[in-house]
């Protein structure tokens, strides 16, 4: 019987930490429960709390089933749970259905004000011991997982561990993403009805089409209003995210790592930990993301100094390594203000093109004679850093490595499965395998004292079984490339890492605590762009994301923008130029340092600011902003991506000033005061309170379709 005798209450707490409460129940019969995830609820006393566990619970029958008191935070089918359970596995047909008994729990809260609960629960007629670690960060952030250990000499195959967190049964509209290659983070909504929406990776990363978030808000949530909750799961391997809504009223939200078959076989005394679901409310989605930026922008190193801007030479010059035009675009991409010098892919043995090389980290004898040598001095003489790319995990049957050991690469009985750009996944689980590649990668790192590597992975892992009985391999190889990651850190201090995946396939806060940003996606087309950056943004800060100039034609759509256009976009990002400067004319030269300089003038703000995006009603006009922690300044973009219907096409708000104090609005992206298109207020400056500025707003400039216009606005 797990409903608690009449009169004696169960335990309970309630903790408070960045304008969030969580009301946790604590029994000794079940893992914990959640009564209350969102706003503050202020102090409560004991007797309050009491009651609202009394105000929260169930009217009382003689169903444990129906009518459920309780579904923790690892739902079992044992307490009488009819959905997804929280943990499945068994000892081969037997120990399936885990039933937690004489759980304890321990609650600490540390001096920034983070609170935790660890529980721990046994089964001991099934050997088992299951637990969770839920964690409410100082920002209000909440994290939780599962975790379950063998106690018992037969082996225990875990299926999944899969926590789930409780949302308002007023939150009945999900939001999450699709998308492809070249075309991430494609916004979807769907009614939250009953039964499960579930999203699933299986391609050894979150993939091009991830869910990313999985977010329940009223109907109709947006950037600045409708209280929303969402999760994410920091796991760069398979994984589900689920939301949840039972017949009885259980509305949840959820996810795990997505297990294979005899993929996690635990032997006596070993545990399984599941990867952190975080999860965050908000009112609108501004709200939501910002405490998982204000996450990833804790603590030092790389990743909180300032982002240098990067020329990365892949749409320069992709397979055509020729020393005197890279060291031409060298020259020409310091002068218009460029940190950091990226030498892309094609300067390794035998890659002439996609079908070889991979998996043979030396430099070209044939192309590069003098080894990278000669470039990399002269990026040194102009000031900048240098950046290399590799994709570690993969190899290339045609390479030396596959010709020496094919039997290092993952695969079934038949074989290594097929091909995706002519490429194959190495098990770098296997330790000759990882001890190569490191000691190749480390080998280069050294001798170019490299500062910045782009790390990309362009192949799903597809049948990617590890050792002789070719077992599901995927969790050891996230974990292994976690690992090479960590190691060439350790080796090169200072080298700062970024996370590309054919573009932004791997994308997520398991990978983010090894990388210091993203290649956003391999579609630099500044109009596609507004959307993947800020969708993208509904996780990650402007600075983690990499965000590039490209040439006048885009090379994946085929359009063609104004340099103000594209520039304007990539100024909101962690900047770079993939262009061939050597083609650019000298007056686009000029304008793109300008650029740079715009960039680089507001860069701070840009990577320590709030970020804000309004919601307009008119389709055709973004509005993305950053507002500085203090609120005395803000840098908003005001773009037109379609030709508007309505003529002028209306008012804009910039929102997240404070509304008592008074602005100067100037536009500040290069010539926009002077363009045709202009506002009045554009060429008149004028002075308004964050609350006119975000009630009334102001009238949209007559922008043309891909268009946008940069505005400053500092607290006078
Ligand atoms: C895919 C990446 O996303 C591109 O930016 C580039 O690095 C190519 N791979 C190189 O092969």
């Amino acid at each position: 019987m797990r409903t608690p005798e009449a009169g004696a209450l169960p335990a309970a707490r309630h903790l408070q930490a960045g304008f969030t409460s969580l009301v946790v129940e604590l029994r000794h019969d079940e893992l914990p429960t959640i009564r209350h995830w969102g706003p503050s609820l202020g102090d409560l006393t004991e007797s309050e709390l009491a009651d609202l566990l009394c105000a929260t619970r169930v009217p009382s029958t003689d169903s444990d089933v129906y009518f459920q008191e309780a579904v923790a935070v690892l739902p079992m089918h044992s307490s009488g749970w009819l959905g997804r359970p929280g943990l499945w596995g068994s000892r081969r047909g037997r120990a399936w259905s885990v039933s937690p008994e004489r759980v304890t729990h321990e609650v600490g809260v540390r001096p920034d004000g983070s609170a935790q609960v660890r529980s721990r629960a046994e089964d001991r007629l099934q050997g088992l011991e299951v637990g969770t670690d839920l964690e409410l960060l100082a920002n209000g952030l909440l994290r939780v997982r599962g975790w379950v250990r063998n106690r018992a000499a037969e082996p225990f195959e875990v299926g999944g561990l899969e926590p789930a967190l409780p949302t308002p049964s007023d939150a009945t509209e999900l939001l999450d993403m699709a998308g492809r290659h070249a075309h991430e983070r494609v916004p979807q909504r769907r009614p939250f009805d009953i039964g499960a929406w579930v999203r699933e990776a299986r391609g050894g990363r979150p993939g091009h089409d991830s869910a990313t978030v999985l977010v329940a808000g009223v109907p109709g949530f947006g950037f600045r209003s409708g209280r929303v909750h969402g999760v994410h799961l920091a796991w760069s391997g398979n994984q589900t995210l689920v939301a949840e809504r039972s017949y009885n009223g259980w509305h949840l939200l959820r996810g795990g790592e997505l297990l294979g078959s005899g993929e996690v076989v635990l032997a006596e005394n070993d545990a399984y930990v599941s990867p952190w679901l975080y999860g965050a409310w908000g009112d609108g989605l501004d709200d939501f993301s910002a405490r998982f930026h204000e996450h990833l922008r804790l603590g030092s190193g790389p990743r909180s100094a300032p982002r240098p801007v990067i020329l990365n030479v892949w749409e320069a010059v992709y397979f055509e390594h020729d020393l005197d035009k890279l060291l031409e675009l060298a020259e020409q991409a310091a002068e218009v203000g460029v940190e950091c010098f990226v030498l892309d892919d094609g300067w390794f043995q035998g890659r002439r093109d996609d079908t070889a090389g991979l998996g043979d980290w030396v430099v070209d004898p044939v192309v590069w004679p003098d080894g990278l040598h000669p470039l990399v001095d002269r990026v040194r003489e102009l000031g900048m850093t240098f950046g290399l790319w590799f994709e570690p995990e993969m190899v290339n049957l045609d390479s030396d490595l596959a010709r020496a050991h094919p039997d290092w690469l993952l695969g079934t009985e038949h074989g290594p499965g097929p091909a995706s750009r002519h490429q194959h996944v190495l098990d770098l689980s296997r330790p000759e395998a990882y001890a190569h590649v490191l000691d190749q990668m480390s080998t280069l790192l050294a001798e170019y004292a490299v500062d910045f590597l782009k790390w990309d992975h362009n192949r799903p892992l597809v049948d990617a079984g590890r050792g002789p009985a070719y077992t599901p391999g995927v969790r050891e190889q996230t974990l292994a490339a976690y690992r090479l990651m960590d190691d060439l850190k350790h080796r090169h201090s200072g080298l700062q890492i970024e996370s590309c995946c054919g573009g932004g396939g791997r994308l997520d806060l398991g990978v983010l605590e090894h990388v210091d940003r993203v290649w956003t996606s391999d579609c630099i087309d500044a109009h596609e762009r507004h959307r993947i950056v800020r969708w993208t943004g509904l996780l990650l800060p402007l600075e983690l994301m990499g965000a590039h100039v490209g040439s006048g034609r885009d090379h994946t759509t085929g359009r063609r923008h104004s340099l103000g256009f594209r520039a304007g976009t990539a100024v909101f990002g962690h900047m770079g130029v993939e262009w061939d400067l050597t083609q650019a004319t000298e007056s686009e030269r000029q304008e793109l340092s300008t650029w740079v300089a715009l960039h680089k003038r507001f860069r701070d703000l840009l990577h320590t600011g709030v970020l804000v995006r309004e919601d307009l009603a008119n389709a055709a006009l973004q509005v993305d902003g950053v507002v500085s922690p203090d609120r005395r300044e803000g840098l908003y973009r005001l773009s037109s991506l379609d030709y508007s219907t309505t003529w002028p096409p209306g008012r804009v708000r910039l929102p997240g000033l404070e509304p008592d104090r008074r602005y100067r609005v100037a536009p500040v992206s290069p010539g926009s005061a002077l363009a045709p298109s202009a506002a009045p207020w554009m060429v008149n400056p004028v002075s308004l309170s964050g609350r006119v500025l975000s009630e009334v707003g102001v009238q949209a400039p007559l922008l043309g379709a891909d268009d946008l216009v940069i505005v400053h606005v500092r607290c006078v």
